[in-house]
């Protein structure tokens, strides 16, 4: 691969990795992703933006090539897929110094062993000249990590953001050209990445407001050259009003919770909520997480399997307290054979969702007319409290 511009002086030097399939072995990655890394030529000093993960090192070195010299590396985040080829590129480049917050630092130490003589840490807002250029240094914690900070090139009026506004998108365009399926790669990413650190975002957002941006360069996903398609939708997605949507995430094995979950959903179809119904037998990951940006309730299906809740929805349950979306309501309905435990359960797997949980729904195995009307109980009752709360 050949560096290619995306201005006057800003090269892009990164990787698309177009068959990843999984992240962090967890998150699921349906469209692959980019490694993005970028080399600012100033007239007396060149800086590295980021590097990639260390199995697209031969892409990255092949168009380090036709860099002959780098004084810099900005390390916005010490995590491997961005900082994972530093070491490399300070053995090719002896006299370079490595740019990063003072956590950055013991992080970048920590993991990749890099000597303390090669860093130069940078304070919140400080500068650094390359000559023709200048590039400003703003800590923004928990973007992913606590580390991590982002770089506002002034000259260009670009915004380096690293996994800030990322997505997780293999394309051979730089540049943001299908509107649509970017935002839905960044809502994603932002699901599975940012959503748990929504409140401390609302100040990273506070910060660079007044920024006069025209271009956002993040280490995942394309370049966005009208940066309101991002910057608006993270504005929605931080917001602290939930959205006005109802998720059911469920398991059956053998029919009756499915039967429970139709007779929910249908209900709360009938009174006009938007729910989203995933089986997590089959069902994408990364798709419930994207519902849950948009959540205001939740009501998680499980049969009971022994005495608690199914291994896969007690797993989804875990990942959707760490998430933690906006939701405001909560409820179970299942069905069990002779003894069951999944309530109590599943209601301790969520203590950092801030809900209010309604009465479950629990059937002895398949459900009686009473149980069902038990569940529109539940949905009528889920109703009420998005009128009330203006969500419907
Ligand atoms: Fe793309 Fe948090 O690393």
């Amino acid at each position: 691969m050949q560096a290619r511009s995306i201005s006057e002086r800003v090269d892009y030097v990164g990787a698309i990795d177009w068959d990843r399939r999984l992240f962090d072995s967890l998150i699921p990655l349906p469209d692959g992703t980019s490694y993005n890394a970028y080399v600012i030529r100033g007239d007396s000093k060149v800086a590295l933006l980021d590097t990639v993960d260390p199995a697209m090192a031969h892409i990255l070195m092949a168009q380090l090539d036709g860099v002959p010299t780098v004084d810099y590396v900005v390390a916005h985040h010490a995590e491997q897929d961005h900082s994972g080829m530093i070491p490399a590129v300070l053995a090719r480049y002896p006299k370079a110094r490595v740019l990063c917050t003072p956590q950055g630092k013991t992080l970048l130490a920590a993991h990749l062993g890099i000597p303390d003589e090669r860093f130069q840490t940078v304070a919140d807002g400080e500068s650094v000249a390359l000559g023709g250029r200048t590039l400003r240094f703003i800590h923004t914690p928990w973007v992913h990590w606590p580390e991590t900070m982002v770089s506002y090139l002034e000259e260009e009026r670009i915004l380096f953001s690293c996994d800030w506004f990322g997505s997780h998108l293999a394309t051979s365009q730089i540049f943001v050209t299908d509107e649509a399926r970017v935002y839905e790669a960044a809502k994603r990413y932002y699901a599975e990445i940012m959503m748990p650190f929504r409140k401390i975002i609302q100040r990273n957002m506070a910060k660079i407001a007044e920024l006069e941006i025209e271009m956002i360069a993040p280490s995942h996903g394309p370049v966005y050259r009208r940066p309101a398609l991002i910057l608006d939708a993270y504005r929605e997605w931080v917001a602290d009003t939930p959205g006005n949507r109802i998720v059911v995430p469920y398991v059956s094995m053998h029919g009756s919770t499915r039967l429970m979950v139709e007779r929910l959903v249908a209900r709360l179809s009938a009174g006009g909520a938007p729910v989203d119904q995933f089986d997590l037998s089959v069902a994408d990951i990364g798709k419930l997480a994207i519902a849950l940006v948009d959540a205001a309730s939740l009501v998680i299906g499980t049969p009971t399997f022994h005495r608690g809740p199914h291994p896969t929805v007690y797993n989804v349950t875990h990942l959707a307290n760490a998430l933690r979306p906006r939701v405001a309501y909560a409820s179970i309905i299942g069905s069990y054979g002779w003894a069951t435990r999944a309530v109590e359960e599943l209601a301790g797997l969520i203590p950092d969702l801030k809900v209010e949980i309604l009465p479950p729904v629990l059937a002895v195995g398949h459900p009686s007319e009473e149980s069902l009307r038990e569940v529109d109980a539940l949905a009528d009752v889920l109703l009420e409290r998005h009128r009330q709360a203006g969500l419907l």
